[in-house]
């Protein structure tokens, strides 16, 4: 006869208490059915761990007002890095806007410029107001403005400013989550140049390629100069480093008349030139136009999103959580959750920046991707 056969009722429930009690204290977990009114529980407590859930974070009620407030108190004196950091509620305190991604916005004042560090993490950077928002990246000195998307890879020194005479908002998206959850974090800070035989440290990096080096080797599709070295950074990301939002533009325009998809309209991915492959081996980034009107059909998937609409105003909902947003909100799409897109204006494309860990799902064979159609049938499309 087995002890649980012997203790019935009360005794029972105290010894299972007692038992569950004395796992947690070392640092163990019961995986097996505790609460018998639900099915298959055992499974359930292995999914009840913190989650991102769908979320939204406004602009101009809440995110703007925030940075000139701490534009006002933090001075680049004081701190190398002044950005406001997206925190998803259901992974709060830990610094993630999904499980894998973060976005951070910042705020740059006229002729700011912080010194250059370099880290393992990825990053990007999109334009949202100024002219002469600045990144040097491995001495190719980038200004851009509204739209434009600059890549930082891992690994690269870099640094951020404003060349302009007015104040400069962008945000960046980074896999920091991702690669902290992996334990491969590093940061520097110290950057030197070598002058006369001597390391000596800079706050700018020294120019050693024009500035618009990437749009002028990279920028015309299916053309590739033979006479350069391709090999930037460490090989592992895109070598074209600023995407300008003309070009993006107008490419989403040439589409405009076209069915596109049910699941996600027209929607254009940033690839690295040389392979046709996401910028990074980690995340990728797309542009997505949602033509006047146009509502998606419903999509799952396992890669979590980030979404920033750049043009127009509509809402998304996702795991039924209606978000309504506006241009540069950011909201948060997790894997797993059912997400469509609504276009509320008659007259108006809305267009959305879109990033997503799509490729590190791929390259572990966790990717899927289903989709319902108009029919109400759900059909898996990856
Ligand atoms: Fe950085």
């Amino acid at each position: 006869m087995s002890a649980s056969a012997k203790l019935e009722g009360h005794n029972l429930q105290a010894a299972m208490d007692e038992l569950h009690a004395d796992v947690y204290r070392h640092h163990m977990a019961p995986f097996w059915a505790i609460d018998k009114t639900r099915k298959n529980d055992e499974d359930n407590q292995l999914r009840d761990t913190r989650k991102a859930v769908p979320f939204i974070w406004k602009y101009k009620s809440d995110i703007e007002p925030l940075l000139h407030r701490s534009a006002e108190l933090i001075n680049a004196e004081s701190s190398e890095r002044r950005s406001l950091i997206l925190v998803n509620p259901g992974l709060a305190p830990k610094r993630a806007s999904v499980s894998t991604m973060y976005t951070a916005y910042r705020l740059n004042d006229p002729n700011e410029i912080m010194p250059p560090h370099r880290h393992s993490p990825n990053a990007i950077r999109l334009g949202l107001t100024g002219a002469l928002n600045f990144t040097g990246v491995e001495g190719e000195n980038i200004t851009f403005g509204p739209g434009d998307m600059v890549l930082t890879p891992h690994d690269t020194w870099h640094n951020h400013g404003n060349q302009g005479d007015e104040p400069a908002i962008n945000l960046s998206v980074l896999d920091l989550p991702l690669v902290e959850t992996l334990n491969a974090m590093y940061f520097e800070h110290d950057y030197t140049e070598e002058e006369e035989g001597k390391r000596v440290r800079r706050i700018m990096q020294s120019e050693r390629f024009p500035s618009d080096y990437s749009q002028r080797v990279y920028g015309q599709g299916g053309l590739m100069p033979r006479f350069v070295s391709h090999m930037r950074g460490t090989g592992n990301a895109s070598p074209m480093y600023v995407y300008r939002w003309d070009m993006m533009r107008e490419a989403l325009e040439k589409f405009r008349d076209w069915d596109g998809d049910p699941h996600e309209a027209i929607m254009i991915e940033y690839v690295n030139p040389l392979d046709g492959k996401p910028v990074f081996k980690t995340i990728t980034f797309f542009m997505q136009m949602l033509r006047p009107g146009e509502r998606t059909q419903p999509l799952k998937q396992t890669a979590s999103l980030l979404v920033a609409p750049f043009e127009g105003q509509g809402y998304s909902m996702v795991g039924g959580k209606r978000l309504d947003w506006e241009r540069f909100d950011t909201f948060a799409a997790p894997g797993g959750e059912w997400a469509e897109h609504v276009n509320t204006s008659d007259r108006a494309p809305a267009i959305l920046f879109v990033a997503s860990d799509e490729p590190t799902l791929k390259a572990l064979a966790l990717y899927q991707k289903h989709g319902r159609m108009a029919s109400g049938e759900v059909v898996r499309l990856y």
